[in-house]
């Protein structure tokens, strides 16, 4: 595959590994596009506002963890990001972030609601926080309402716009995180189709994305090596053999949920999972 590389691996054959030039670099597929991207301090956030960038969009960075931000926008040249401190369970926060979107380069194409967190794993739902629960809801799902309210606002009149919100395969499956967070993430799925109901009949788009875990500070616990087998990756539990999912792999989906590719797409929730979710492992015939 053009712009890949391949590393030796003890069990499996091979990993497919990214290098810095993928095939979507070859054509700017957002050109003069505008995006918000709230969370773009880290993680899949950072590596999607580095995608958009290469793709040729300005964007604005909308999170809490200013020194991160802004070393991010100096990176990629200040005339191209602007960082925007943004609690996104403060609405006149997110209000300013699109607003900044506005006054910096006229427009907002694409809103990418990303922010999100989890709370710590307890082995019984007796043992939970309310304020953990509401903390968790207040981030993931309520970040995702207050992103999806800002961005319509200037969209609809404009009567074009991208609304793209990370869900998780926690929005299809229970028990792969904490009751919070599945229950946020299913959320986040809902919401995204009423706002696509809504919004669809201004010309707005509205589709979440459902990733399956990928190192992150967000799941760095799930990556710590086993004693057995030293190994760090999740990835045993995908079905997909022979390709390790990382954060650069989802930023390509958002990239096409936010282009013109994707125009006729909207209330979908876009699984990148490499099949984890459409397996039942205790009825597998293809063994
Ligand atoms: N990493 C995974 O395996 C995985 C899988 C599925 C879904 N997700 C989701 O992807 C999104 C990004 O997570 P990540 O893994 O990149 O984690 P991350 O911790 O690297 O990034 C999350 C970002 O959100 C920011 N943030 C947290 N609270 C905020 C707030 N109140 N206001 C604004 N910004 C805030 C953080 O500062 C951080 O920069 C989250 O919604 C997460 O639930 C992650």
């Amino acid at each position: 595959m053009l712009g890949s590389q391949f590393r030796s691996n003890k069990k499996k054959k091979f990993v497919l590994l990214r290098s810095p030039t993928m095939p979507s670099d070859l054509v700017r597929r957002l050109e003069g596009k505008v995006a918000v991207v709230t969370g773009g301090a880290s993680g899949i956030g950072e590596s999607t506002a580095r995608l958009f960038h290469r793709h040729g969009v300005k964007v604005i960075i909308a999170d809490i963890q200013d020194q991160l931000g802004r070393a991010i926008c100096e990176d990629l040249g200040p005339a191209d990001c602007t960082f925007v401190h943004c609690d996104v369970t403060n609405e006149s926060h997110v209000r300013d972030a699109v607003d900044a979107a506005i006054a910096g380069y006229g427009k907002l194409d694409i809103m990418f609601n990303n922010a999100g967190i989890v709370d710590p794993l307890k082995q019984s739902i007796t043992e939970n926080e309310k304020s953990d629960f509401e903390r968790v809801l207040g981030v993931n799902t309520t970040g995702v309402f207050l992103g999806i309210k800002q961005a319509a606002r200037v969209m609809v009149p404009a009567r074009r716009g991208s609304i793209i919100n990370t869900a998780s395969v926690s929005s299809i499956f229970g028990g792969v995180a904490t009751h919070a967070y599945t229950c946020s993430k299913h959320a986040v799925v809902g919401l995204t189709k009423s706002a696509a109901v809504e919004l669809g009949q201004s010309g707005v788009r509205v589709n979440c994305i459902s990733p399956y875990v990928v190192k992150t500070p967000l799941t760095k616990d799930f990556f710590k090596p086993r004693p057995e087998d030293g190994k760090t990756s999740p990835g045993i539990y995908s079905n997909l053999k022979g390709v390790e999912l990382e954060t650069e792999d989802i930023a390509e989906a958002v990239v096409y949920l936010g282009s013109d590719e994707s125009r006729y797409v909207s209330g979908h929730n876009l699984v990148i999972d490499g099949g984890f979710t459409i397996l039942n492992t205790s009825i597998n015939v293809f063994h």
